[in-house]
């Protein structure tokens, strides 16, 4: 009997939707359908990367496509679609001109694949998130965000540079929205099983955290005309893992809230467990009293940034 291979729809095909097309590709995670508006645009670069395959060795069936109707019945949908920031410009910033394209392409895509697991990367994704959850009428397990896995594979690339050890043997979580008030969560953070905390003076774990808080201004800084796009793909494509591979990976990530932590009604960066099912569970950490003012002070960032969204769809 044939196995039905995963259909993971990317929505826009600019760098970060193309480039999280390559890093699903590269793993072989299932069909691939780039959709954008451009026309052009997603068929050149699924025809590009599908002419990578006999080199990486994939076989691997990438369509690149302007047609809703090529996204039909897709097991996962990831929203890249909407601008990046230009330098000087917060997230926030984004809020007017993605709201727009994330509800439109929400509401395209939830009437052709009202089974998937929706995944929002669109800034500000926290609200984002929210919007898709708004606009589909899905339930919250079904609409996931993707910011804390990118925050934290930055906050580990960080440590692993000050350290010189291996990426490989650092874990960290980041969690609250996706700003300049998120949490990376030092107390948590381990190299081999050794607490982070041991192995490097306070100052330096400081300057660590403030980088990584910039850490997508930063890249923005240095590009100019875009923002990051290989991490966010990359962390994009560990979502879709877990999810077509039903891993119940434990990532942190943008989750909608009701109750949890003391807070209803919005998404922010919790540790979650990931499978099949979407979001599977929200796990509630005990956080310390300094932790606990900063993740409601980040929550607090996107319930303000929430007050800007028009209250209907
Ligand atoms: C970043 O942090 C694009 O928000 C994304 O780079």
């Amino acid at each position: 009997m044939a196995v039905r291979r995963a259909k993971i729809t990317i929505i826009g095909a600019g760098m970060t939707g193309a480039t999280t097309a390559h890093w699903c590709a590269a793993s072989e995670l299932g069909e691939i359908v780039l959709y954008d508006v451009i026309e052009g645009l997603p068929q050149g670069k699924a025809l590009d990367l599908s002419e990578a395959t006999p080199i990486a060795r994939t076989d691997q069936r990438i369509t690149g496509t302007c047609d809703w109707e090529d996204t039909a019945r897709s097991d996962v949908v990831i929203i890249t679609a909407g601008s990046p920031r230009k330098p000087g410009m917060s997230r926030k910033d984004l809020l007017a001109t993605n709201h727009r394209v994330v509800e439109e392409v929400a509401r395209q895509a939830v009437l052709r694949s009202p089974d998937a697991i929706f995944v929002v990367l669109t800034n500000p994704v926290d609200v984002m998130a929210y919007v898709v959850l708004r606009v589909t009428g899905l339930p919250p397990e079904r609409v996931v965000g993707q910011a804390g896995i990118l925050d934290a594979t930055r906050f580990r690339a960080f440590v692993a540079m000050e350290l010189g050890v291996s990426v490989r043997d650092v874990h960290a979580i980041v969690l609250g929205g996706h700003g300049d008030g998120m949490l990376p969560m030092v107390r948590l953070a381990q190299v081999g099983g050794v607490p982070l905390t041991e192995l490097l003076e306070r100052s330096k774990i400081d300057a660590l955290v403030e980088r990584t808080r910039r850490g997508g201004g930063e890249i923005v800084e240095l590009l100019k005309a875009s923002s990051a796009f290989y991490a966010p793909g990359a962390a994009l494509a560990e979502m879709v893992a877990a999810i077509v591979r039903d891993q119940h990976r434990v990532l942190p990530a943008p989750a909608y809230l009701r109750g949890e932590y003391g807070i209803s009604g919005l998404y922010t960066g919790v540790p979650i467990v990931l499978g099949a099912g979407g979001v599977e569970r929200i796990l509630e950490i005990l956080l310390t009293a300094e932790e606990q003012t900063l993740f409601l002070r980040s929550a607090d960032e996107v319930r303000g940034e929430m007050a800007e969204l028009p209250t209907t769809v």
